[in-house]
């Protein structure tokens, strides 16, 4: 594996290997000192063209438990802000000497584009509404470890809920979830269904759609809850919050109705009193810091395989 750009380039075993070198990675993160020398003297930059805490920092934080150097470079304070194209931008960085990219980018398919400017490992970190495969990965080892399924998720039954429309997080959770062996519901408003989901009729997502939260809430193994894009909404696709939030949004009376060892997911950063309205510290299966937890290790998972040379993970830093 030379890149990580969308969950569809990766097998079910590869998906599960993944996962099983992500214990591991677990393993590490545990110990006093949760560091390995695995990536000693491999560099790592991060390039993210959109805002971020949560994924720049996880990663961050897992290239440094490998012992990889690692820079950021922000948007925001760079050469892109004189003119300069992402493809110079790409060749400058990469003449110093990168061993792997981790980018994010506001264009679906931007960083396979630049797998061809560059001879460095690609890791998508988010690209347009396209694809995220770190988050379907982190978000699959939570449900397997959460719910016990170290075989894969035969049987069970996960309701993505919310702004499918524009989520990248959706498209590939929906992926690694049913390679798996989940069945998946997605769960909104027409208007915020993709249309070819949204018109009724063919469409080659393996998933089942309801309108209807309330009729699919008690039969779920997992409620995974978006965000409300509102950043990518160029129109009115939402009556208002409030509606959405009264139809969608996941209260103390629907949080009630969830089965008892069901868990509640969501990718971060919540909209509170619009899709999560009941506080998630007083839900006995939010799993949503875990998710995080877990992002280190899966992240950590995916540069040791695309990096590092196979029995160096042993020993400590
Ligand atoms: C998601 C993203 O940026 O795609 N967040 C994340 O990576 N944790 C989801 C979102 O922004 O809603």
């Amino acid at each position: 594996m030379k890149h990580l750009l969308s969950i569809a380039d990766l097998s079910p075993t590869e998906i599960h290997s993944l996962l099983e070198l992500t214990d591991h990675m677990v393993e590490i993160n545990h110990r006093p000192i949760p560091k390995v020398p695995a990536l000693r003297g491999k560099n790592v930059v991060s390039l993210f063209f959109e805002d971020s805490t949560r994924t720049r920092t996880s990663f961050d934080t897992a290239a440094k438990r490998l012992s990889a150097d690692t820079m950021n470079f922000a948007v925001s304070s760079s050469s892109v802000n004189k003119g300069e194209s992402l493809r110079d931008t790409v060749e400058t960085i990469a003449a110093m000497g990168v061993d792997a990219f981790v980018i994010r980018h506001k264009s679906s398919g931007a960083p396979q584009m630049i797998t061809r400017w560059t001879n460095a490992s690609i890791v998508n970190a988010g690209d347009g509404w396209h694809q995220h495969p770190t988050q379907a990965l982190l978000d699959s080892y939570t449900i397997r470890t959460g719910l016990n399924r170290r075989d894969g998720f035969d049987g069970l039954h996960i309701a993505i809920v919310g702004d499918i429309k524009h989520s990248r997080v959706a498209r590939s959770d929906v992926q690694a979830f049913t390679a798996l062996g989940a069945r998946v519901t997605l769960v909104a408003p027409p208007t915020l269904l993709p249309p070819s989901i949204a018109l009724l009729g063919g469409h080659d997502w393996p998933v089942d759609v309801s309108y209807d939260l309330d009729a699919v809430l008690p039969d779920v193994d997992v409620l995974y809850l978006l965000r409300v894009q509102r950043e990518r909404m160029d129109d009115a696709l939402l009556p208002s919050l409030e509606e959405y939030s009264a139809m969608y949004g996941l209260d103390a009376r629907r949080a009630a109705r969830l089965a008892p060892h069901a868990l509640v997911m969501h990718p971060g950063p919540m909209n509170r009193g619009v899709e999560m309205v009941v506080d998630p510290a007083e839900l006995p299966g939010s799993a949503i810091l875990n998710q995080v937890t877990n992002g280190v290790a899966v992240r950590m998972a995916v540069l040791f395989t695309l990096l590092g040379s196979g029995s160096d993970l042993r020993g400590d830093a």
